[in-house]
């Protein structure tokens, strides 16, 4: 299992805010909607979906402890929401057919193989539900992740999966989901100084390197651009 440093990643001023903005926006969720959010990180993306919950129950679900003690400080008294330690790459202890709808932002990449996990969303679904996601698709962070070979080359990158169209498709219908939109989205992204690129880096790409390393890499990027692609899906369960 990753570790994470929860109140680190909450200081960044990292695009993930977006893109959970950008998600939720997708799913038009009605206020009484029973939403599951996956790889919740810090729980931004859910406090962004309690503004329009009236009901819940809001799920939280992620595999990292500290970033789950972040989400508990932000969320966890509100009586809407349920906190939960779990592996998307295992069925989810959701009751099935219970969700109207599941939500992950900057999670599946995580996960080297994406065999199971249109599987575990689709048995909490109910007859119906929705999901919507966002992940790093094929050819995110290309650029950077090719310099830091060149520079180091000794020195492991992480090991992301950033799945394509075709083989999510394949894999939603297989699981069973129908409407099935799926896209890659190019985000380029300019963070404010060299600074700033370093400290991004070291929290959420190169987490093993040492910073001289990091710091060499960030002066590297003449145009302090992470060239995101993202791979948003939709698709729902029949
Ligand atoms: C970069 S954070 C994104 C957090 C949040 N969605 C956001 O956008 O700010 C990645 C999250 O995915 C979770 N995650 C990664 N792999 C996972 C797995 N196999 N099972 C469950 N959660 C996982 C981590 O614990 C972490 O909470």
């Amino acid at each position: 299992m990753i570790e994470w440093d929860g109140p680190a990643y909450d200081a960044l001023p990292p695009p993930h805010q977006e893109w959970g903005k950008r998600t939720i926006a997708a799913l038009n969720l009605p206020p009484t909607e029973t939403l599951l959010v996956a790889g919740c990180g810090t729980g931004r993306d859910a406090q962004v979906a309690l503004e329009t919950l009236t009901s819940g129950p809001l799920i939280c679900v992620a595999e990292s402890r500290t970033m789950l003690d972040q989400c508990r400080a932000a969320i966890g008294s509100d009586p809407r929401v349920t906190i939960a330690q779990g592996n998307l790459d295992s069925p989810l202890s959701v009751t099935p057919n219970s969700v109207d709808t599941i939500m992950s932002v900057a999670a599946l990449h995580w996960l080297a193989d994406h065999k199971n996990v249109w599987r575990n969303f689709f048995t909490p679904l109910k007859p119906g539900g929705k999901r919507a996601n966002d992940a790093g698709g094929f050819g995110n962070l290309e650029r950077i992740l090719n310099l830091a070979l060149e520079l180091f080359s000794e020195t492991s990158s992480p090991s992301w999966y950033y799945a394509n169209m075709e083989n999510t498709t394949s894999l939603l219908i297989e699981a069973g989901f129908t409407n099935c939109e799926v896209e890659l989205r190019p985000h380029p992204t300019v963070l404010a100084s060299d600074k700033t690129l370093a400290t991004y880096l070291q929290t959420l790409v190169f987490r093993d390197w040492q910073l001289t390393q990091i710091e060499t890499l960030a002066r590297a990027m003449t145009d302090n651009t992470l060239y995101y692609v993202r791979l948003e899906v939709r698709a729902t369960k029949p």
